[in-house]
C-alpha cells in the first residue's frame, strides 16, 4: 500500500512512525509531501519516508492520501491538489472542521473518509472516530481502520455530525483531563505538597482510577460508590463539586466544543 501524508507535523509524523513502527507500510512505500521545495530537508531529515516538494511528484502511485494539515492551510493546499487526485485514490483527512463535502469538492473525488483522532495518538493511546463517504469500498474502510489503529483505538461512526461530537468528546478530551489533573495539582501545592509530589500524586490517581475502570465491568457511579463511604471525606467533595455544579460545568464545556466544531464546519 503506498501511502501519501501531506502535511509533516505533529499528527503527520505519528502517523509515519506510527505505520513503519506496525510495518503497515515501509519506508520506501511512504511519501511525505513538504509544504515547499525548500522545507524538504528538514521533513527528510526526520529519516521516514520519502519526502518531496512538489504534489505532482507524488500524489500520482498513492494508494492513499493523508490529510494532515491545519484546516486554514486547507485551502491552498486544494489549490495544489487540484486535478491530481484521481478517483480512484481514498483522501484520509484528519483536518478539523473540515467537511466531506467541502473535500469532495475540492478535490473532485467521491472516496473521502474524515477522521478526528486526538493527542495521545503519539504514543499509540489515542482516540479516532472516523466516517466515509459511500464510495469508499470495505476493503478500503479496512485498510484505513489499520492505519488509524496503529495510533490506539478507533470507532467508525455513520454521520459526519458525530465528528463534530467526536471532537468535542475525545478530541479536545485531553485538555479535560489536564484541566482537572492541574486544579488536583493546585490544591495538593495548597496543602503543603512539592510540586514534584503533587504531580505524582495526581498523575498515578488518574492512571490507576482509569486503568482500574478499564480492568472492570463496573461503571463510573459503581466506582464512585465504592470510594465514597457514608459520612467520609470522598463524599465531602462530591457534595462541594455538586454544589459547584462541576458535573454540569463539564457537561455545558463539551456541548460547546460541540457546537464550534459544527460552526467551524460551516
Ligand atoms: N494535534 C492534534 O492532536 C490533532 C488532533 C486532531 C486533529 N488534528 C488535525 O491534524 C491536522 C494537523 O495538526 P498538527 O498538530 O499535526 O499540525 P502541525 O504540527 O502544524 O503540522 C501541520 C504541517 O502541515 C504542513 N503544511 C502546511 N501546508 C502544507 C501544504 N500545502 N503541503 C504540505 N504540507 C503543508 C506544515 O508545514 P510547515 O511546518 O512547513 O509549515 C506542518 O508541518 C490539523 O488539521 C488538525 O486539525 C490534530
Amino acid at each position: 500500500m503506498k501511502i501519501l501524508i501531506i502535511g509533516g507535523g505533529n499528527m503527520g509524523l505519528t502517523y509515519a512512525r506510527s505505520f513503519v513502527r506496525a510495518h503497515i507500510t515501509s519506508r520506501l512505500d511512504l511519501r511525505l509531501l513538504a509544504r515547499s521545495p525548500e522545507r524538504v530537508p528538514a521533513l527528510a531529515a526526520h529519516e521516514i519516508g520519502t519526502v518531496w516538494g512538489h504534489p505532482a511528484e507524488c500524489v500520482p502511485g498513492a494508494d492513499i492520501l493523508i490529510l494532515a494539515v491545519k484546516p486554514q492551510d486547507s485551502p491552498t493546499l486544494f489549490t495544489a491538489l487540484r486535478g491530481l487526485v484521481q478517483p480512484q485514490q481514498v483522501v484520509l483527512s484528519i483536518m478539523a472542521g473540515v467537511r466531506i463535502a467541502t473535500l469532495r469538492e475540492a478535490l473532485g473525488t467521491p472516496k473521502v473518509i474524515r477522521a478526528m483522532p486526538n493527542l495521545p495518538a503519539q504514543i499509540g493511546m489515542g482516540m479516532t472516530a472516523f466516517t466515509s463517504t459511500d464510495e469508499v469500498t470495505r476493503a478500503e474502510l479496512v485498510q484505513v481502520q489499520n492505519l488509524l489503529s496503529t495510533t490506539g483505538k478507533t470507532v467508525y461512526v455513520e454521520e459526519e455530525s458525530a465528528i463534530d461530537a467526536a471532537t468535542a468528546i475525545s478530541g479536545s478530551g485531553p485538555a479535560y483531563v489536564y484541566y482537572c489533573m492541574d486544579a488536583l495539582m493546585a490544591a495538593a501545592a495548597q496543602m503543603g505538597f512539592t510540586p514534584a509530589e503533587a504531580e505524582l500524586l495526581v498523575s498515578q490517581t488518574f492512571r490507576g482510577a482509569v486503568d482500574l475502570y478499564s480492568q472492570s465491568g463496573l461503571s463510573c457511579g459503581d466506582w464512585i460508590a465504592r470510594v465514597a463511604s457514608k459520612g467520609g471525606t470522598t463524599e465531602a467533595a462530591l457534595g462541594a463539586f455538586s454544589t459547584g455544579a462541576v458535573r454540569e460545568g463539564l457537561v455545558a464545556g463539551a456541548r460547546a466544543a460541540r457546537d464550534r466544531a459544527e460552526e467551524l464546519g460551516r
